[in-house]
């Protein structure tokens, strides 16, 4: 059984109310007594009940965090952001993943209820949902948007990030274009989707190939290439714009192994999110780049708002994405 808060008073020589002083006010205290206190918390392995703290101080010192992929580094990055502007306020992120799935989604938002958790960011896996206007507590969407504006939310413009990618392949004289995306019904892709129309709308001669895929992830673009990769060159697209980075770094695997297809000369590649990595792969690719970390941090400042006054107007913040022009769309 760990020790008590007792157990490392006396252990300490000191009061329960010294030890609770060092864990929460330690200016309280002088700092050979915290020093020592310190010392026997770890000697015993004491861990402090926040559960107890919670009830007694009324108010959790923690915000949920539900993200859709937690193996995209786009979301961590979204979660880092977070990260950085909550410690400023005191606060700590939990995180879950949904997966894209509604089932997880609700079961962390349960989760987060129970905690008491003093509100929730959450990349829903399907904004229209009903269920989005009714959480129960204080929420932000991050990288989504509630159709109706009732709840506050931070994203980008996807629709206009989906045409500056099509944009740019097409001012690079590529008229054969493939999306190559996730599921449609996930609203980021869709949006993408319909900026890339746009885009190609104002070229008669430009045609869209679209590539659904069931996930993000870098193993379905690579599938995509290898299928590119098997086509006879003219029936082949002449450029891909993938509805993120992972995708775009398998298609850039897939098409060029065995020397099939070389990027850009045959097949232009352009992603979204520009994560990291996407400077440094073997081609460094093209992306269309999400202000990741300042959209957690903003989604923390509009939680925090919220918090401080629970009858204002919800907010959308809506971010501008910026087109990254690198080797894999060049040429
Ligand atoms: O989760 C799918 C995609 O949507 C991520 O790569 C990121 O672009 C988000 O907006």
């Amino acid at each position: 059984m760990s020790a008590s808060i007792k157990d490392v008073a006396s252990a300490a020589g000191v009061s329960v109310g010294t030890v609770s002083n060092v864990l929460n006010r330690p200016e309280k205290v002088s700092p050979a007594t915290v020093e020592r206190v310190h010392a026997v918390i770890g000697e015993l392995g004491f861990v402090r009940n926040d559960a107890a703290r919670q009830l007694r101080a009324g108010q959790s010192r923690s915000v949920g965090l539900v993200v859709l992929d937690s193996a995209n580094p786009f979301f961590a990055e979204v979660a880092r952001g977070a990260e950085e502007r909550a410690d400023a306020a005191g606060l700590s992120v939990l995180i879950g993943n949904s997966g894209q799935h509604g089932a997880r989604e609700n079961a962390y938002l349960d989760l987060f209820r129970e905690q008491r958790v003093r509100g929730v960011l959450l990349t829903p896996s399907d904004p229209a949902a009903p269920a989005i206007a009714h959480v129960g507590i204080p929420l932000v969407l991050v990288d989504g948007e509630s159709p109706d504006g009732r709840v506050s939310s931070v994203a980008v413009d996807d629709d206009e990030g989906g045409y500056l990618a099509a944009r740019h392949l097409l001012e690079r004289g590529r008229r054969r274009i493939a999306f190559v995306g996730g599921p449609l019904g996930v609203r980021q892709v869709a949006d993408r989707l319909e900026g890339a129309r746009r885009a190609l709308a104002e070229v008669p001669e430009a045609r869209l190939e679209v590539v659904e895929k069931p996930a993000l992830t870098v193993f379905a673009g690579r599938q995509v290439g290898e299928e590119f990769a098997a086509r006879r060159p003219e029936d082949r697209p002449d450029a891909a714009f993938c509805a993120n980075d992972l995708l775009a770094v398998g298609l850039l695997q897939g098409a060029a192994i065995l020397g099939a297809v070389q990027v850009p000369a045959d097949l232009a590649i352009i992603g979204y999110d520009d994560i990291d990595f996407v400077q440094s792969t073997v081609v460094p690719l093209s992306s269309v780049r999400q202000p990741a970390r300042e959209i957690g941090a903003t989604a923390i400042e509009l939680l925090l708002d919220a918090l401080a006054d629970p009858a204002a107007a919800p907010r959308r913040v809506r971010f501008r994405p910026e087109l990254v022009v690198r080797a894999s769309t060049r040429g």
